[in-house]
């Protein structure tokens, strides 16, 4: 049986996590935040001082970790039994991502248990590779955008509000540097499928976005 999936795509910042969680509850799917996979997979190699370069110890180190997402709301996230809902969004965590989203081993490992939660249920899940790669039979395909300002001013409001000092210059160049290394790399980088509806969210309230999609996905349930 195949149920009933959105994936949604797009750069850091764009919105994707609020609004795919909102869209998830409105519809009664399961949120799937992809990216706090890769977050989890980070934190516990930093952790556990496993040398970030290399490919074989991170891959051994992700076969043997348990992750789980809240189903529930998809906020919380757990490694192995602990709960790492705010560690894995730490600046540490978030510069050294990208290396590990870089590894074609992590990869096949995570995006096995993606299809896996898909395949049991209705989802909703983001991230960079959904629509390409994850899901590319997905009823309905988003790639979000935004201007690099809007996602640096979304950033700095998350990581403000979260008790962090943040250098905007900094912060920008960190967001343009991410998308560049998710953008370049050469296993399942950032792009838009081709069937993807894009959205560029600039300007827009999170609201209005989640009604876009939600208008979308109903004609998509109607056979469109
Ligand atoms: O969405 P995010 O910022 O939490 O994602 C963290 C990193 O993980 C980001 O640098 C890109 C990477 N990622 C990925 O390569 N593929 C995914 N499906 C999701 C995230």
């Amino acid at each position: 049986m195949t149920c009933f999936s959105i994936a949604i795509d797009g750069p850091a910042g764009s919105g994707k996590s609020t609004v795919a969680r909102q869209v998830a509850k409105e519809l009664g799917l399961t949120y799937v935040d992809t990216g706090a996979m890769y977050r989890a997979i980070t934190w516990k190699a930093l952790k556990q001082n496993v040398d970030l370069e290399d490919e074989s110890s991170v891959a051994r180190m992700s076969q043997e970790t348990d992750i789980q997402l809240s189903s529930e709301n998809g906020v919380d996230v757990w490694v192995d039994g602990i709960k790492v809902t705010n560690d894995i969004r730490t600046p540490q965590v978030t510069s050294n991502v990208s290396l590990i989203a870089s590894q074609a081993r992590v990869r096949e490992i995570l995006v096995d248990k993606q299809r896996e939660i898909a395949q049991k249920t209705g989802v909703v899940m983001d991230g960079r590779d959904i629509g390409t790669h994850v899901l590319p039979k997905a009823n309905l395909k988003i790639f979000l955008t935004a201007s690099i300002e809007e996602r640096a001013q979304r950033r700095h409001r998350e990581l403000t509000q979260r008790g962090y000092s943040v250098d905007w210059d900094q912060l920008k160049e960190e967001i343009r540097l991410r998308d560049e290394k998710d953008s370049v790399r050469e296993h399942s980088p950032l792009r838009p499928a081709e069937d993807a509806i894009h959205l560029d969210t600039t300007g827009l309230s999170i609201k209005e976005v989640v009604q876009a999609i939600l208008n979308l996905s109903r004609t998509k349930a109607i056979g469109g």
